[in-house]
């Protein structure tokens, strides 16, 4: 649910339309991470609409709570597990019980993550380690043990890594900046290490998108969030669930080291200032 301006409501997200078939992922389990909000909630509930079991995770059992109540709705198979990304042993945790209980992922979905807008000179060394540590060491190591259980039991998997428009840049975020260039350039390398063991690795970049998330930045930003790319408009949740689905699908069965960008152009034309944009910048 969303109290600002951005955001879509619970029940509009059942009836996003998709151009995917519902029986698509029978059969199949996939993770998503930070399913409890946003991008990740929309992610969710799409695989379960299309007949996958869906393994929700987020920091916050009280959000997971939210997104367990639409997959019930649509009578989807799924569990819910509270994870810290930021604990290697709580991942641990969360692939062994996943395992145990006959549930263990055909495919992740890393969506787990956050950023505060701040000027990077004012940026405060906690801060920094704090946005590496859940974006990149904690998509890394989902990375690691979900390849090391498929790798054991033989299985192929494939991941898909969320990550945020640093081709360009972003004014305000540095330490996302770096996170997820560090994330869209291992999941090639992994890509290339993986593919013998049939574990492929890819990205979706979105670019701005309408979620609740948009609501933490300053006014003047999110008056901007709208005309960032030359379609002068915000991309919705369902254009980033539908990329997922593409590269976990048979439609990206040939796809590894590669990442979809959905940004309606931005990275070709557009200003994106999270923390609103400095007069320098202003013509
Ligand atoms: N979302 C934001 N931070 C997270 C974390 N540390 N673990 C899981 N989900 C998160």
């Amino acid at each position: 649910m969303s109290d600002g301006a951005f955001g879509i409501h619970d029940d509009d997200l059942l009836d996003l339309e998709t151009v995917y078939r519902d029986d698509l992922f029978r059969g199949r389990t996939v993770l998503v991470t930070g399913a409890g909000t946003g991008i990740g909630k929309a992610i969710a509930v799409l695989f379960g609409r299309l007949g996958a079991r869906v393994a929700l995770s987020s920091r916050s059992e009280e959000k997971l709570a939210t997104t367990a109540a639409l997959l019930e709705r649509i009578g989807a198979d799924y569990r819910v597990h509270p994870t810290n990304i930021r604990e290697p042993e709580a991942i641990d945790a969360l692939f062994a019980d996943l395992e145990a209980d006959a549930f263990l992922p055909d495919a992740v979905i890393n969506n787990a993550g956050g950023q505060f807008p701040q000027a990077s000179s004012e940026l405060s060394d906690k801060g920094w380690r704090a946005v590496i540590d859940t974006n990149l060491n904690g998509t890394w190591t989902m990375m690691q043990r979900a390849a090391r259980a498929w790798q054991r039991l033989e299985r192929p998997g494939t991941i898909v890594n969320i990550i945020a428009p640093h081709l360009r840049g972003m004014y305000g975020v540095a330490h996302t900046i770096a996170a997820r260039a560090g994330i869209d350039h291992l999941s090639r390398n992994l890509a290339v290490e993986w593919a013998p063991d049939r574990i492929r690795v890819n990205c979706v970049l979105p670019g701005p998108i309408d979620t609740e998330g948009m609501n933490v930045y300053p006014p003047e930003a999110q008056a901007r969030m709208g005309r960032t790319n030359p379609m002068m408009r915000l991309g919705d949740v369902q254009d980033v669930a539908q990329a997922c689905v593409y590269l976990v699908a048979d439609s990206g069965k040939f796809i590894t080291g590669e990442t979809l960008v959905v940004d309606g152009g931005h990275q070709q034309w557009g200003d994106l200032w999270l923390a609103g944009k400095p007069s320098h910048f202003e013509s």
